[in-house]
């Protein structure tokens, strides 16, 4: 059987999916809703010297990771699709729709933060006038502050009900700082609502596509590979979405200000949690990776260098980072 599956000629579910990494078609597959993802051109991007960004790899290797470490993560599989218009065939990743056909609704962050109470109106604009200015250097302006999401964990019902979610919160960030993923965006995790139940419940994991790196061509990942100092540097400065004190800081500084700022209290308990399924899973993480087939008719999968540089930043960062927190 092919590893690869062919997702050109699926029919198409007519649903649309948001989101700014890339092109997307919602198709039905084996009877259920999918959506496809499609690399992003680069032509608009600084410094990158590939011409599509290798993000559905990402988003295979992300979402499986989660799921050796047993979370509810959105189940993913890489496939081909043929541009036909210009005879292309591209490699995709198509990613099931956890909405259950729609029978469920999708609400994220976004929308739970918003979430009014008395308690949370007084809270948040307190927050807000004890916050320095934002300090953006330029970087993103979706940026969301950790003091208001802890804020939110406290007043907010929806997490006040949900304690499981709070957990999940602080783990999926250390897992995201294991395989560098800096876009957990606003749009990128919350909550499932059972409108025939009423209830919410934390939504499975869902786009891992800015996990590792995603406009690295392989002579770039060779020259890091190549120097340990500099692969360090470039294993340990990936950039955390959240913010400290209004500033975004890279996932080493994030942590370190967070302690800081006793800001970490529910992040012992996931640490020790986390450190311990990455050690009992980190031989079958190794393997995942290792044993994935470098191409397929023509089309490149991953390249070995692409399968060292995951693992061996990977490492360095689960040692020289997420151990010593
Ligand atoms: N498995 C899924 N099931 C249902 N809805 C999903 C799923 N994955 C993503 N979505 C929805 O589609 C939107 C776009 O998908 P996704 O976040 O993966 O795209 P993206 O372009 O990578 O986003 P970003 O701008 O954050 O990089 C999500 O914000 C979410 O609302
Ligand atoms: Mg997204």
């Amino acid at each position: 059987m092919s590893f690869l599956m062919d997702f050109t000629k699926l029919p198409q579910s007519n649903l649309l999916y948001g989101g700014n990494a890339g092109l997307k078609r919602g198709v039905i597959w084996n009877g259920s809703h999918w959506l496809i993802k499609f690399p992003q051109e680069t032509s608009t991007f600084d410094k990158v010297d590939i011409s599509f960004t290798t993000s559905p790899l990402s988003e295979y290797v992300g979402s499986h990771i989660f799921e050796i470490l047993g979370y509810n993560v959105h189940k993913a599989s890489l496939g081909i699709f043929n541009n036909e218009k210009i005879n292309r065939k591209q490699l995709v990743v198509a990613c099931q729709d956890f909405t259950n056909n729609g029978r469920l609704k999708l609400i994220d962050y976004e929308a739970i933060k918003n979430n009014y109470s008395d308690g949370l109106q007084i809270k948040l604009s307190e927050l807000k006038m004890s916050l320095p200015e934002y300090k953006s250097k330029g970087i993103s302006s979706h940026t969301v502050p950790i003091e208001e999401i802890i804020l939110q964990f406290k007043e907010n019902s929806i997490f006040i009900n949900n304690p499981e979610s709070q957990k999940l919160f602080w783990e999926v960030l250390i897992i995201d700082c294991l395989i560098n993923n800096n876009d957990r965006n606003k749009n990128n995790w919350g909550f499932l609502y059972d409108p025939s139940l009423n209830t919410y419940s934390p939504a499975p994991i869902y786009d891992n596509g800015a996990s590792f790196v995603s406009k690295h061509s392989d002579e770039k990942l060779l020259k890091l590979l190549s120097d340990q100092s500099a692969l360090e540097n470039s294993a340990l400065n990936g950039m955390c979405y959240y913010t400290v004190n209004n500033e975004l800081l890279n996932f080493r500084n994030f942590f370190r200000k967070l302690k800081e700022n006793h800001l970490d209290e529910q992040l012992k308990a996931a640490l020790q949690s986390v450190v311990s399924k990455i050690t009992t899973k980190w031989a079958d993480i190794k393997s995942f990776i290792n044993d994935l087939p470098c191409e397929e008719n023509g089309i490149r999968i991953i390249s070995d260098i692409q399968k060292q540089f995951f693992i061996k930043t990977m490492e360095i960062r689960f040692e020289k980072l997420i151990k010593t927190l």
